[in-house]
């Protein structure tokens, strides 16, 4: 069965071609991405209707390559999948609204699939794939959680942010040191020059027993710190500043991680979303699991942040496990506030 893929949440267009046969895990074919990045740098963020408008454009050339890629056509396609949400909803709209007039010309069936669904299981078109039960830790530009993963749509909450995102604490900490959005990556290269423990930046809720998270105080200390000293900041201070926020969001979320394996008993660990893509958290939750005897999985480097294959692969599995059936309406909504456990 092959199945198209198209993610258009944010500011990432993203089409993948996936393919399964009976039980085996399916693989993926071909995929395209476009980023919108460079659009967006100008105006410091997403901005949600240059973000639709660029969809547009996008995703049917996208289209055209991936099936070019995998040597398929139209025709070839047995399910078309979508994200359905959470994301701007003028985005969602153009990926929903071209994956159901697709689907509905071929002859061929939709399945709005959760974009965080899509992250968790991402790791399973990796060459190291993980096997069920297993926590997840889901850490992108909006939402940090942790879950406890059964099997495909077996998703419960252990525990979230209260406040700001993993990779929002990055990216607005990276806009106070002006560096250029998505602030993630760049803070992350700036930090290799800095050192860890020069600014001492607050871990919030680290000693609570429970699994939330809470990264609000923490982009409000590095504003106070860098109001705190002479401006411009030289290069080193801002090295230094990286460096110590990025050693905060690290410790935290590997705390909260390893408490949730201890809590569920479980020896694997999913990481999924963008700040997934983090080295110095990859290098950190590897030893710390290591020492416990727990195995970490992540998804290959390229599909750490948002793409179609993970969107294709996340309804191929659903249809494999038989969990939901397809749908050959015609109609289509989408979600941009969707709780994953309800999905
Ligand atoms: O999953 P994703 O692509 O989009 C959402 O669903 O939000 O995640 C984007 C987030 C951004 O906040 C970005 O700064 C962060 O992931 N990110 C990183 C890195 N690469 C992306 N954060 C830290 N280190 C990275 N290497
Ligand atoms: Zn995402």
């Amino acid at each position: 069965m092959n199945v198209l893929g198209i993610e258009s949440s944010c500011d990432e267009t993203g089409v993948a071609l996936v393919s399964f046969e009976g039980d085996a895990l399916p693989r993926l074919r071909a995929q395209a991405l476009h980023s919108q990045v460079d659009m967006h740098q100008a105006y410091g963020g997403v901005v949600p209707e240059l973000a639709s408008r660029d969809h547009i454009r996008r995703v049917l050339p996208l289209t055209r390559q991936v099936l070019a890629e995998a040597g398929a056509g139209l025709p070839d396609i047995d399910l078309v999948a979508y994200t359905r949400g959470p994301g701007l909803a003028g985005a969602l709209l153009v990926g929903a609204g071209v994956a159901v007039s697709l689907a509905a010309a071929l002859g061929r069936p939709t399945l709005g699939v959760h974009h965080l669904e899509g992250h968790l299981l991402s790791p399973f078109l990796s060459a190291d794939p993980p096997q069920f039960p297993f926590v997840a830790l889901l850490v992108s530009g909006g939402h940090t959680q942790l879950m406890r993963v059964d099997g495909v749509a077996q998703y419960s909450l252990l525990g979230e942010t209260v406040d700001d995102a993993a990779g929002e604490a990055f990216d607005k900490s990276a806009k106070l040191l002006g560096l250029g959005y998505p602030g993630g990556p760049a803070l992350s290269k700036l930090a290799q020059q800095g050192r860890d423990g020069a600014f001492d930046l607050p871990r919030p809720l680290l000693h609570k027993p429970n699994l939330d998270f809470s990264f609000a105080g923490l982009k409000t200390a590095v504003a106070v710190r860098v109001g705190r000293l002479p401006s411009p900041l030289d290069e080193s201070q801002r090295a230094d500043m990286a460096a110590s926020v990025q050693a905060a969001i690290v410790d935290v979320l590997c705390a909260k991680s390893l408490r949730a394996l201890q809590a569920t008993g479980l020896k694997r660990l999913v990481v999924a979303g963008g700040v997934g893509a983090n080295l110095p958290l990859r290098e950190r939750l590897g030893r710390e699991c290591e020492r416990i005897g727990a195995r970490v999985h992540y998804p290959e480097l390229a599909l750490c942040t948002d793409n179609g294959a993970m969107i294709a692969l996340a309804a191929a599995l659903r249809v494999q496990h038989g969990v939901t059936t397809p749908s050959s309406a015609g109609a289509f909504d989408v979600r941009p506030r969707w709780d994953l456990a309800l999905a």
